[in-house]
């Protein structure tokens, strides 16, 4: 068996760290869910080591036996510095924020502040499958504004569905997610703008999903809160996908200050759930681990033009729109003709597994979605798996 690598420089491309052979040692969903021989290239986790300040972090506590409950404002001060200087965003306040157990259960919460049982969540589809299970399990009702042809926000039908759902005079909120999952879209601060102005005319509330945002280029990325004509809107934030800790539980809500009242009405409760260790690791990554971002983001821009190359090479008729952000490929296979779920395909005949794309709702069928946030040699292989299943 490979040993693990011992200390990775945080200006390396952390995709080229670890081995296939040391990546199946992995016992976290992503390695586990399929046998052996299926190349897992699913669900969004990163095959890449801690960042050293990280696992420094998390080393540090567990030496100390610092494993009780979390406390403090640490983490709420370390994503208003890194949000300041990362994105030009100097009005992020610590004392409107919340600590939430993770970033689907902090929407939950939001959405239970400013909708009543049985309200309507509007959503761009297609969009992260637990949008549509979260919002449903709550009890609210999921209405859906699909994204444009070009992966974008379609503002006449955003405000068509802002319009027919207000029409009762019920309480609605948007989940928008920002930067968009399955697509990689980054919303622009004119769309961003054009919606909270939406919101603000049909009184729809904004709650946002930005758990991808360190995933964007800092210069592309436009934090919700930031846009004028925002602050009411409520924004979940961590550092979960940027630096792969979603063993790590721990998120942040952040209201605007139209907001604050309505996160004030937060069951004290809610805290209760994250992870100290979590908290620990969240606030070390936002507070040291910027380079190794840096180097991740570069190492994710490579594997896009790898993705599309060998894609245009090997399987020309698949459609993939290199995306701005995350580490998601949005793959249109509907010209190969496999039917509304290609992932089934490519598993049972390629040995590899994409997520499905009919979780995603309207728009899905025909798609899967890629994660490549792994190393070259296996995006390779995938692709090399998926041609020759045809
Ligand atoms: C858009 C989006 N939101 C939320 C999550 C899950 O975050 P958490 O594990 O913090 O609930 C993911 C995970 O991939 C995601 O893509």
């Amino acid at each position: 068996m490979e040993s693990l690598p011992e200390h990775i420089s945080e200006n390396v491309n952390p995709l080229r760290a670890l081995s296939l052979d040391v990546l199946r040692q992995r016992t976290s969903e992503k390695w586990r869910a399929y046998p052996e021989d299926v190349l897992p290239v699913w669900v969004a986790e990163m095959d890449v080591p801690l960042a050293e300040p990280i696992a420094r972090a998390i080393i540090d506590a567990v030496r100390l036996g610092d494993t009780g409950y979390a406390s403090g404002t640490g983490y709420a001060r370390a994503l208003a510095d890194f949000a300041a200087k990362r994105w030009n965003w100097h009005t992020l306040a610590v004392e409107r924020t919340a600590i939430v157990p993770d970033v689907m259960l902090g929407v939950v919460e939001m959405l239970k502040l400013v909708t009543d049982p049985g309200g309507r969540v509007i959503v761009n589809s297609p969009v992260y499958p637990p949008f549509f299970m979260f919002v449903t399990h709550m009890d609210r009702q999921i209405v859906e504004a699909p994204l444009g042809a070009d992966h974008r926000i379609d503002l006449d039908v955003l405000e068509t569905a802002f319009r027919t759902t207000t029409a009762t005079g019920e309480r609605v909120a948007y989940l928008l997610c920002s930067p968009h999952n399955p697509t990689g879209t980054v919303h622009t601060e004119a769309e961003l703008a054009a919606v909270a102005a939406l919101a603000a005319e049909y009184g729809v509330r904004v709650v946002v999903d930005e758990i991808h945002a360190p995933l964007a280029p800092p210069d592309v990325f436009v934090p919700y809160l930031r846009v004028p004509g925002a602050a009411n809107g409520l924004s979940l934030m961590s550092a979960s996908k940027g630096w792969n800790l979603a063993g790590l539980k721990a998120a942040l809500a952040v209201a605007g200050p139209g907001a604050a009242d309505d996160l004030a009405r937060l069951p004290v409760e809610v805290a209760d759930g994250p992870s100290h260790v979590g908290v620990i690791a969240h606030t070390a990554a936002l507070r040291d681990g910027a380079a190794w971002l840096d180097a991740l983001l570069a190492g994710l821009a490579e594997n896009r033009r790898l993705l599309a190359r060998l894609l245009a090479e090997q399987l020309p008729s698949v459609r993939y729109t290199p995306a701005e952000s995350t580490y998601l490929a949005w793959l249109d296979c509907r010209e190969l003709g496999l039917g509304d779920s290609p992932a089934t395909h490519f598993l049972d005949r390629g040995r590899v597994a994409l997520t499905c794309g009919t979780g995603f709702g309207t728009g899905g069928a025909g798609h899967a979605r890629f994660n490549l946030a792994t190393h070259p040699d296996i995006v390779a292989e995938a692709v090399r798996r998926m041609a020759a299943s045809i």
